[in-house]
């Protein structure tokens, strides 16, 4: 029998589990919005500010003196240190042995997710949720059971009896996110002391995704030291540092470095050499010259993400004014994160909204059902943009509606 006799081998198909995951519904209304002229694009979370300069200087710089090499999976040691101090100072005392540099956010909850979990483990998210935290143990096998928030007079409402419950003594590991992306959502102290104490006794890992903790207005009565606050309430103020919690943070969101790809992750140092391990085999480390620049932004950066923060809520206020007066728009103001989460006339099927909105005018708004089911009957709204932006942006969901006979 020559070679070409030999029977054509089946259609070559990723793994099960790969081919399970769903696939972003923001892509897909972006997509729709191809050949749309001059689309407002609210849909991805990221500012339209480019990175501050002090930033980008700090990069130049590093390139042009050679820093062009590998460096320690875990991060070079100035950058551990200098995270080590900011940490510290917003969440009491914390070494560098419990620091180490990823490759942004979401490369720290690939790497937290791979050092916890793995074929049919079982991880409770807190929902709705930008997808990559749900999908990720997923890749790894494990199953993932969702506690929705509940949204009502008072906003998005964690049901923290319900969470209790599904944190059952099986359960290897509780993926929360507040501030929340989509909704805004921020987890009080007091239901973080709850939801630690019950995860203490059953030896179940909290991983807490911590990236939006800057982003948060303080002005919701989420806890009593809320107003003036400089970050949200985080499992770091509560939890001992060698014990089940993994902290996960960015660069992205705080100093807008969305494209630079630098976040950390603050752990038990009895986890450190594990992690360098998991790092060397997923990206081995962070460029050497983006680390450097996170240096100048944890040490030189600290007013220009008050200052941030201060446009932010001003963009929220803005937004959350005008799209209150459009009739049919339902929402309550976010205590933190970047994002409105609303429900209007159509989002009951958002996709088909989103889809509508951006081809008929040019509005790029994200369905709710890309944050899980939980998130259908509502659209995100990234708001970090100027005031002018988003007022045209509303004159358009008002043209839409108009057209579409809703008032
Ligand atoms: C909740 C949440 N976690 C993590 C990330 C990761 O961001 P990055 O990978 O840019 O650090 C994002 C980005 O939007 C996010 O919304």
């Amino acid at each position: 029998m020559s070679e070409s006799d030999l029977p054509v081998p089946s259609v070559p198909n990723a793994r099960d589990a790969v081919r399970a995951l769903r696939p972003s519904q923001i892509r897909e209304v972006a997509n729709a919005g191809f050949g749309v002229p001059d689309v407002l694009p609210f849909w991805f979370g990221e500012s339209d500010r480019v990175s501050p300069a002090f930033i980008r200087d700090a990069a130049s710089a590093a390139l042009a003196a050679g820093a062009t090499f590998y460096t320690h999976n875990l991060g070079i040691a100035p950058l551990r240190a200098a995270l080590a101090d900011y940490v510290s100072e917003l969440h009491g005392p914390t070494s560098c042995d419990n620091v180490a540099v990823t490759s942004a956010g979401v490369n720290a909850l690939m790497l937290a997710a791979q050092l916890v979990v793995g074929g049919g483990d079982r991880v409770v998210a807190v929902t709705p949720l930008w997808p990559n935290l749900v999908e990720i143990p997923k890749i790894l096998g494990a199953h993932v059971e969702t506690v929705a928030l509940g949204y009502g007079e008072h906003g998005w409402q964690l049901d923290l009896e319900q969470l209790l419950a599904a944190l059952t003594p099986d359960t290897k590991m509780l993926l929360v996110n507040s501030p929340n992306n989509p909704t805004g959502w921020v987890m009080s102290r007091d239901e973080q002391r709850a939801v630690l104490a019950h995860c203490r006794r059953h030896g179940i890992w909290i991983v807490a995704d911590e990236v939006y903790e800057r982003l948060y207005y303080g002005d919701a009565g989420i806890d009593a030291d809320g107003a003036g606050s400089r970050t949200a309430p985080s499992f770091l103020d509560l939890a001992a540092r060698d014990e089940r919690v993994i902290c996960v943070n960015s660069f992205s969101k705080a100093w807008l470095m969305t494209g630079w790809r630098l976040g950390w992750i603050v752990a038990p140092a009895a986890l450190m050499d594990d992690l360098g391990k998991l790092v060397e085999y997923n990206t081995s480390c962070a460029p050497a010259f983006v680390q450097q620049a996170g240096i100048a932004a944890v040490q030189l950066g600290e007013r220009f993400t008050q200052e941030l923060v201060r446009d932010l809520k001003a963009s929220r206020d803005h937004l959350v004014r005008a799209l209150s007066a459009v009739p049919g728009v339902d929402l309550k103001t976010p205590p933190g994160a970047m994002y409105l989460f609303f429900s209007m006339p159509g989002a009951s099927r958002s996709l088909e909204l989103c889809k509508a909105l951006v081809r008929e005018v040019g509005l790029g708004v994200a369905p709710g059902s890309a944050f899980g089911p939980q998130g259908e009957g509502f659209v995100r709204w990234c708001y970090a943009c100027d005031t002018a932006r988003l007022d045209a942006g509303v004159e358009r969901l008002q043209r839409f509606l108009a057209q579409h006979g809703a008032h």
